[in-house]
């Protein structure tokens, strides 16, 4: 199967083809723009027969009119950085909007599938219980906004020229290739020399956690055994407030909770996400680590 991954020098994208290469049936042509988020080498080449690097933004319609043998389109591609978002949304909307729009354009034209990986964020937030699939969407800062636009314009797509399609919604990631603006590897980085690390409010805030890799596997299987026109979430197997982790990260590592520096909360915070898992776990997905394990690793 051949699959056009879009954005796979960044976190989850470059994991996900990591994984992939273990396998011999697929042949990828990443195309990545190289923001700064991206990083040549978060993609190990273990089949090279197997992989393609271009460098273009996904809107550049003459570049992948060139990839018109693939069979899917599987967009990691976007602008994920909430605060950036709140600082200005026009590159959210150009790349996480438009850019799926030129995706779906070109699915359209050539007659492709498009896999959307989308966020737990597009639900908003909820006090008690969890979103399932059926949730509405109630996106609340302007990055969860430009993904559920995405989502709106997958579907619309759908319904308006038939394009097979699958939506994905992750939790928040955490393990290698993240980028050091994340709050795992930010606070990490900070007490490791020492310096305090920031907290937002008093960083009561629930999030669920899910390692990047179980991510990509359950991706993967959605690929390969979900439901066409279907959306799957794919939560972590655990929540925490932001304050009990930061806690959690200086305890494994021996740091004094001196360091945490709790700053002006981020405008608009969503007090909690939470998704329910029994749709992904019906396709055979189990989780293989928790913060505490996969921080362990790091000592
Ligand atoms: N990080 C998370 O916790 C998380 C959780 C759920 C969903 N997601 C979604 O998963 C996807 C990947 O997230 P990530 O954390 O790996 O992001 P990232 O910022 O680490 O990587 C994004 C990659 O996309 C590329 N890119 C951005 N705009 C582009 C464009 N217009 N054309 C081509 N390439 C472009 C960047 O260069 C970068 O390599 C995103 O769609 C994000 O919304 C992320």
């Amino acid at each position: 199967m051949k699959l056009l991954v879009t954005g796979g020098l960044g976190f989850i994208g470059s994991n996900f083809i990591n994984l992939l290469q273990e396998e011999n049936e697929y042949s990828i042509v990443n195309i990545d723009k190289m923001t700064y988020a991206a990083k040549f080498e978060n993609v190990s080449i273990t089949k090279p027969e197997n992989y393609e690097f271009v460098k273009a933004d996904i809107n550049d319609e003459s570049t992948l009119e060139k990839y018109s043998d693939i069979d899917w389109v599987i967009n990691f591609a976007a602008e994920s950085h909430v605060d950036n978002s709140i600082k200005s949304s026009t590159e959210f909307v150009q790349s996480n909007v438009q850019g799926v729009r030129s995706l779906l354009d070109f699915c359209r034209k050539h007659d492709k599938m498009i896999l959307q990986i989308s966020t737990d964020e597009v639900y908003g937030s909820i006090e008690k219980g969890s979103f399932t699939e059926e949730s509405p969407l109630n996106p609340r800062n302007p990055y969860s906004a430009t993904k559920a636009s995405a989502e709106l314009l997958v579907k619309a797509y759908h319904e308006t020229y038939g394009i097979p399609y699958l939506i994905t919604r992750g939790a928040n990631n955490y393990g290698p290739n993240q980028h050091p603006e994340k709050l795992i590897p930010k606070t990490i980085s900070n007490i490791l020399s020492n310096k305090k690390t920031p907290v937002y409010g008093r960083g009561l805030q629930i999030r669920n956690w899910v390692y990047v890799k179980d991510h990509c596997n359950a991706i993967k299987l959605v690929l390969e055994r979900g439901i066409k026109n279907q959306d799957y979430n794919i939560p972590g197997p655990e929540e925490t407030s932001n304050i009990s982790l930061v806690k959690l990260i200086l305890k494994t590592f021996n740091k004094p909770e001196s360091l945490i520096d709790f700053v002006p909360d981020r405008l608009g915070h969503d007090f909690r996400y939470s998704m329910g898992d029994s749709k992904i776990r019906k396709l055979g997905f189990s989780y293989s680590m928790t913060l505490e394990k996969y921080l362990h690793s790091l000592v």
